[in-house]
C-alpha cells in the first residue's frame, strides 16, 4: 500500500468517489472463483500446457488439431461456469455509476453473464469460431462438441476467436482500452499477474495520464511496487465485498 492511511479499503473507495470515471481491468485471477483456472501458477493452465506448443498463432497453423486438445478444455471449463461475486460486484459498481468500463484479458464471457455493459474483450472471445483459410465464422454452440474438433464448411480446422500468442490484439479494443486508460480517475487493476504485453502496459497508461491505480491481487505482481498506488490484498470476491460496502457507507 502506498497512499496513506491505515484502512487501505477506505482509501480505495475514496479514490473511486474522488477521482470519478473509474474502469476495471481484469485477468485469469477473477475467474478463479468461478472455477475457471488461472494460466500461471501451480494449478495454472500453462502448467498443463506448454504455451509455446499449445497457445501460439504458429502453433494452430501447424497443429491445430494438436492445439484444440488445450481449447476443448478451455471451451469446455468456460461454457460451464457462471459469474461469481466478483463478477458481479463490478457490473453493481458500473450500475452506480463508479465504474465506467471493463477491459478484460478473459474470454470466457462471464463480465457480461453478470451483466456487465460496456466490457473491451482485449483476447477476444470464445463465442465465435473463424476459418483463418476462408474467413467463414460460426458460433462455437453451432460447431463444437465435446472430443470432437469443429470444422469449417470447406473442411479446414475452425480457430476461436480469441488472441494467441503471435496473434495482434483486435484494433477496436486495443485503441478503446488506451483511451480508456487515458482518461479514466482510477484503473482497478483485478486478478492479472500483468506478465503480457501489450495488456501489461495499460496500467503503466493509465498511471502516465493521471490515475491512481487500485490492485485487487492476493499476490504481489510486477506493477506493485512501482505502478499500484493501493494494494488490496485478497480474493477479488472479498475485496470488491469490502470495497462495496464502504461504498454503500458514504465512501
Ligand atoms: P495469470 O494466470 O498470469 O495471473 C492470474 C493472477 O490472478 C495472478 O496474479 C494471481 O495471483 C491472481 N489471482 C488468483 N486468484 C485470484 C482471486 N481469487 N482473486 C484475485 N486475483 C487472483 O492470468 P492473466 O494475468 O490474466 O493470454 O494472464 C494474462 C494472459 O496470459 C491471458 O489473457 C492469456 C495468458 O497467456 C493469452 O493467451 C494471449
Amino acid at each position: 500500500m502506498r497512499v496513506g492511511g491505515s484502512d487501505p479499503i477506505r482509501e480505495a473507495a475514496r479514490l473511486l468517489v474522488d477521482r470519478r470515471n473509474a474502469v476495471a481491468l481484469t485477468g485469469a485471477g477473477i475467474s478463479v472463483e468461478s472455477g475457471i483456472p488461472s494460466f500461471r501458477g501451480a494449478q495454472g493452465m500453462w502448467g498443463k500446457y506448454d504455451p509455446m506448443e499449445y497457445a501460439t498463432l504458429h502453433a494452430f497453423m501447424k497443429s491445430p488439431r494438436k492445439v484444440w486438445e488445450m481449447l476443448s478444455e478451455m471451451v469446455s471449463v468456460c461454457g460451464g461456469a457462471a459469474p461469481n461475486a466478483a463478477h458481479k460486484g463490478l457490473a453493481a459498481l458500473e450500475e452506480m455509476g463508479v465504474v465506467r468500463a471493463v477491459i478484460t484479458q478473459n474470454v470466457d464471457g462471464l463480465h457480461q453473464a453478470a451483466g456487465s455493459r460496456r466490457v473491451i474483450e482485449y483476447h477476444g472471445n470464445m463465442e465465435e469460431l473463424l476459418c483463418v483459410y476462408c474467413w467463414k465464422r460460426y458460433t462455437t454452440r453451432e460447431r463444437w462438441a465435446p472430443g470432437a474438433v469443429p470444422l469449417c464448411d470447406c473442411g479446414e480446422v475452425l480457430k476461436p476467436n480469441v488472441v494467441l500468442f503471435g496473434d495482434p490484439i483486435p484494433w477496436l479494443a486495443q485503441e478503446q482500452a488506451e483511451e480508456e486508460a487515458r482518461s479514466c480517475g482510477t484503473l482497478v487493476v483485478i486478478g492479472t499477474s500483468a506478465q503480457v504485453s501489450p495488456a501489461c502496459d495499460i496500467p503503466r497508461i493509465a498511471k502516465e495520464s493521471g490515475a491512481a491505480v487500485v490492485e485487487i491481487n492476493p499476490e504481489e505482481t510486477s506493477l506493485s511496487r512501482n505502478v499500484t498506488d493501493i494494494h488490496l490484498q485478497g480474493s477479488a470476491s472479498e475485496v470488491l465485498r469490502l470495497l462495496m460496502e464502504e461504498l454503500s457507507r458514504g465512501g
